[in-house]
């Protein structure tokens, strides 16, 4: 009864409720492109050349490594380790670990006891040691032709600057600092300068609403907010400043005050003039920071020490505050980027995610400044002006590693081909896909025409909770199935098990859980360690539970099939169902609403929101979109419903239980599979939500 996942049972068969959802996300994904079917495709051998050259050649040297890194992980991972620079090391265990609620509180440590700092590593190491004269940042507006550039010397001196005048007003080691930038290279410079002097980053993506934002700034109270006036995103100008407005008042209106406002003048989008502004509050970065000494002491801190907070949804309303720590998420992510994307030094690398993001943290800022890559940072989107221009950054900057969301390929794909083969994209080399399972005929569209069949696939499989990369295929170690994110990366050992908890051997599908740390794991989730336990622990003892489903097939293969809990995947943006939900009911005219994902052509799923009005309210158009607004406003615009179908009333057990999986099969029109509805409280109003259903 303890059960997480029992207690969301909607009780409708006799089956147990978790073994009945990911049957649901099996049969969910079986149907046409499905990412099942791509087991009857042929794999993709690797190029024997690219083989010979790539980091790992082979599958035998993968196990090779792969072994040495479960058998022996503190081996493994302190070897690795002494690639960087610490101040004092770790003493003597290189990592401690109780992921097992049974034998008391969960905690993970990797490198305790010793000193560093990752920004110490990500950029004065390469300056120090290397070539400082690299570009470090490459640097794309959202207007073509807009562009810029800092070589890691340069990039010093930005970090060093604003680290001193977080100093100079009074940021010091462990005091929280929210950023709510865009994509300007100010983002990942902010980041790096709160890592430098101790503080805790707490990015909030810039496409979240104020609401979203004062939830964040209330739960961690930054002494500072990072933002800038505004920003350009496809032809569309969003004034940031104003969103950071309301938060700080909201704020304040909890009794939480934020004294400083740091603004960047983003001058492609708005000029200062413009700019509302609350004197005392609110300076100007450029008028500010660039007075600041291009020397910055590193703060030492220790390898538990927090490096940052990233809020996630789950499956309640309240976002999670996702912990991760210096030292191990420092060597994870570092490890993770040059073997996932076989990095070479000669690389440029370009990952369209946004720093807002874990894959912005780990696969934008922190892992390739620690291998000393040359990044690409874009502000707009991939497909702005037109969707040609994701290939003419590649060829613009010769980019050779391409890392993006399936959603993207998806959308691209549709658009047709020419906008592809216009462009050269010789200098590609590897691809790479995250966020949520690709399906095959993207994954053979991007490797065929985007890759001209040249370049592997890194189908990289992780989560904001695990800091890094956790299943992927190593560029040209082995055959790759398309659709299939393949073999566990160095150190981690993923699981499948059934609803009992027990380990499937062999050909199997089930839940996807991970045995024994790895250095890149999150150590709580801020201020609520109970619910780090009960989320992720509890579920099945002895295991961290990632939330998805997977199969492994005959060959070992793993195949991601979605995610079992109440979180939807939108165009690879968690959401919670619960929080899209909160958001609706606070519409004074919605009496109650419940939130499914459908599958989506683009964004892989959609949102379809069930909602019963207030007695007496007409349904009407104009109500609709009051509520999509309302959801906008309350989370952000990637959350805004795709469908709002007006319900009479939701199908409910008698004691009172929404039965999502009824709702699911009628959004997703399945109607003949609508299974036993004998147990609802009121059985009429399925039929009543299935002749609404066109409306
Ligand atoms: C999904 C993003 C299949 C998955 C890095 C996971 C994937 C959630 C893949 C985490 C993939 C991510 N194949 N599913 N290659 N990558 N997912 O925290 O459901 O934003 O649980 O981290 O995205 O999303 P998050």
């Amino acid at each position: 009864a303890g059960h997480p996942l029992r207690r969301r049972a909607d009780g409708m068969s006799q089956l147990p409720s978790a073994a009945r959802r990911i049957a649901h996300h099996l049969n969910a994904v079986v149907r046409g492109d499905s990412l099942a079917s791509g087991e009857s495709d042929p794999a993709v051998v690797p190029s024997p050349l690219f083989s010979q050259r790539a980091l790992v050649s082979s599958l035998d040297q993968y196990r090779e490594m792969y072994r040495r890194s479960i058998e022996d992980p503190a081996g493994f991972w302190s070897e690795i380790a002494t690639q960087f620079y610490w101040k004092e090391t770790w003493d003597p265990e290189v990592y401690a670990e109780n992921i097992d609620v049974r034998k008391g509180a969960v905690s993970i440590e990797w490198f305790k006891g010793a000193k560093t700092n990752i920004c110490y590593n990500a950029v004065d190491r390469n300056v120090e040691g290397r070539d400082g004269g690299k570009v470090a940042l490459y640097w794309e507006g959202n207007e073509p032709g807009l562009d810029g550039r800092l070589t890691y010397s340069e990039l010093l001196d930005r970090v060093c600057q604003l680290a001193n005048y977080l100093k100079h007003v009074g940021v010091g080691k462990g005091d929280a600092v929210v950023i709510y930038l865009p994509m300007l290279m100010e983002l990942p410079i902010a980041m790096l300068a709160c890592a430098r002097i101790g503080a805790v980053h707490s990015v909030v993506f810039a496409g979240f609403s104020a609401e979203s934002l004062t939830q964040r700034i209330a739960d961690c109270r930054p002494k500072v907010v990072l933002t800038c006036n505004a920003v350009q995103r496809g032809s569309k100008t969003i004034f940031l400043k104003d969103i950071v407005d309301t938060a700080l008042g909201e704020c304040a209106k909890d009794g939480v005050h934020v004294g400083l406002c740091l603004t960047y003048e983003n001058l492609s989008a708005m000029k200062r003039d413009d700019t509302k502004w609350q004197e005392g509050r609110d300076v100007w970065w450029q008028d500010v920071v660039p007075n600041f000494p291009t020397k910055c002491e590193v703060e030492w801190v220790d390898a538990e020490d927090p490096l940052f907070l990233l809020y996630t949804s789950g499956s309640t309303g309240k976002p999670k505050g996702v912990l991760h720590t210096t030292g191990g998420y420092m060597v994870y992510t570092a490890t993770t980027f040059k073997y996932a994307f076989d990095y070479k030094p000669t690389d440029i690398y370009w990952c369209t995610a946004d720093c807002g993001w874990i894959t912005g943290h780990s696969y934008i800022t922190y892992g390739p400044l620690l291998n000393g890559a040359t990044v690409v940072v874009y502000e707009g989107a991939p497909n702005y002006p037109d969707p040609g221009r994701s290939w003419d950054i590649v060829d613009k900057y010769k980019v050779t590693i391409f890392y993006t969301a399936p959603t993207l390929i998806r959308s691209l794909m549709r658009d047709g081909d020419d906008y592809v083969t216009r462009y050269s994209r010789k200098s590609l080399r590897v691809l790479g896909s995250v966020g949520e399972p690709i399906n095959p005929s993207a994954w053979r569209w991007f490797f065929n025409v985007v890759g001209d069949s040249r370049c592997p696939i890194s189908d990289t499989w992780w989560q904001t909770e695990t800091g890094g990369i956790m299943i992927t295929p190593l560029p040209g170690a082995w055959p790759q199935k398309p659709g299939s994110a393949t073999f566990p990366f160095f150190g981690v050992q993923p699981v499948i098990v059934d609803e009992k908890g027990n380990e499937l051997e062999g050909e199997c599908s089930g839940y996807l859980c991970i045995k024994k740390s790895w250095p890149g794991a999150f150590r709580t989730l801020y201020g609520d360690h109970e619910r780090y336990e009960t989320t992720y622990f509890k579920p099945f003892a002895g295991y961290y539970f990632s939330g998805d489903g997977c199969r492994r097939d005959k060959d070992g293969y793993h195949w991601l099939t979605g995610r079992v809990d109440d979180v939807i995947n939108v165009s690879g943006h968690r959401i919670g169902t619960a929080e899209v939900e909160s958001a609706l009911v606070s519409h004074a005219q919605c009496a109650e609403a419940a939130v499914v994902g459908v599958e989506h052509e683009v964004k892989g799923q959609g949102i379809y929101a069930f909602v019963t009005l207030v007695e007496g309210v007409p349904y009407s158009e104009e109500l609709r979109k009051s509520l999509i607004l309302t959801v906008r406003n309350q989370i952000g615009a990637f959350a805004a419903p795709d469908k709002i179908h007006w319900a009479p009333g939701l199908p409910k057990t008698r004691s009172g239980k929404i039965m999502r999986r009824i709702l699911r099969k009628i959004a997703s029109r399945q109607l003949n599979e609508l299974g036993d509805t004998s147990t609802l409280s009121d059985p009429t109003v399925v039929d009543q939500l299935i002749a609404l259903s066109d409306h």
